[in-house]
């Protein structure tokens, strides 16, 4: 199931889980044990780090950030990191919440002078990146929170409503959430919204994808998929102080929207 070696020596075949029905069981065994010496079997076997690259992680980590399909996951991520590229300024600081295994970091590693906080309670995801990205330290940190979530980290103790982002206030040019606010409770939402415009330099910005089809109401679903009304979203980030300035578009079947920090 964890993409242990078969006899060939590559993973066996990892069963597409869906994230949202991964269980307590699956998102927590091996990696917690595990020394960080041997993070490296969780990489990509039929394509092997080359020279001055990224290992690409296994199909493990890439289903726990929801796609498991080399072609997918490359075509995502490309896609993202061309969106948040377009509204960047030089040699931008980045905060990715909800980072996974680096579905975006590996592009924007690519921009010379970006640096880039990772942030993540999946502590497999996190793990790995660090020991991927270590080459590249002094431009890309990826930081773990024992945060609770049902689906991703169920035996979190730090509820995400209480937590204080590890970045200094006004520091960031741009807070990336990709695919993160749909799966998190109002209260959730909320609160991260506040930390993001504490953390976000005046004129800074932040694009957050989003479902909106709630089936009723404003506000829906479970930590399995969450929709949000658009109208609702836009007053959730204006509360917060975040005003959303443009409706970017639909990215992978998510609306992405771009919100501003007044200057
Ligand atoms: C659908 S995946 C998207 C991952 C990544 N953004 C990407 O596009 O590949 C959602 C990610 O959000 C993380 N996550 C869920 N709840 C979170 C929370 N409250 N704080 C930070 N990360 C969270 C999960 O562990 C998971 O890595």
């Amino acid at each position: 199931m964890f993409g242990k070696r078969g006899k060939t020596g590559k993973p066996e075949p990892v069963a597409a889980v869906p994230a949202a029905t991964m269980t307590a069981a699956a998102t927590n065994v091996m990696w917690r044990n595990m020394s960080p010496d041997v993070l490296h079997a969780f990489d990509e076997p039929d394509f092997p780090p080359q020279p001055h690259s990224l290992p690409i992680p296994n199909e493990v980590l890439r289903e726990a950030s929801s796609v498991s399909q080399m072609p997918a996951f490359f075509a995502i991520g490309e896609a993202w990191s061309q969106m948040v590229a377009h509204y960047l300024p030089r040699d931008p600081r980045v905060v990715d919440i909800g980072c996974g295994c680096g579905k975006l970091a590996r592009w924007f590693y690519i921009i010379p002078g970006l640096t880039y906080v990772g942030i993540d309670l999946y502590a497999p995801s996190i793990r790995w990146c660090q020991k991927a990205f270590a080459p590249y330290a002094d431009r890309f940190q990826f930081v773990h929170f024992d945060g609770h979530s049902e689906v991703y980290n169920p035996t979190g103790v730090v509820k995400a409503s209480d937590y204080v982002m590890p970045l200094k206030d006004a520091e960031v040019d741009m807070t990336v959430c990709a695919s993160l606010f749909t799966h998190l409770f109002e209260p959730d939402a909320r609160h991260y919204l506040a930390e993001i415009r504490r953390i976000t330099k005046p004129g800074g910005q932040a694009i957050i994808s989003i479902h909106d089809q709630p089936k009723s109401g404003k506000f829906t679903g479970d930590e399995a998929r969450i929709d949000i009304k658009g109208d609702y979203f836009r007053r959730m980030c204006a509360d917060a102080g975040m005003p959303v300035v443009e409706q970017i578009g639909v990215i992978y079947g998510q609306t992405a929207y771009l919100l501003r920090r007044p200057a």
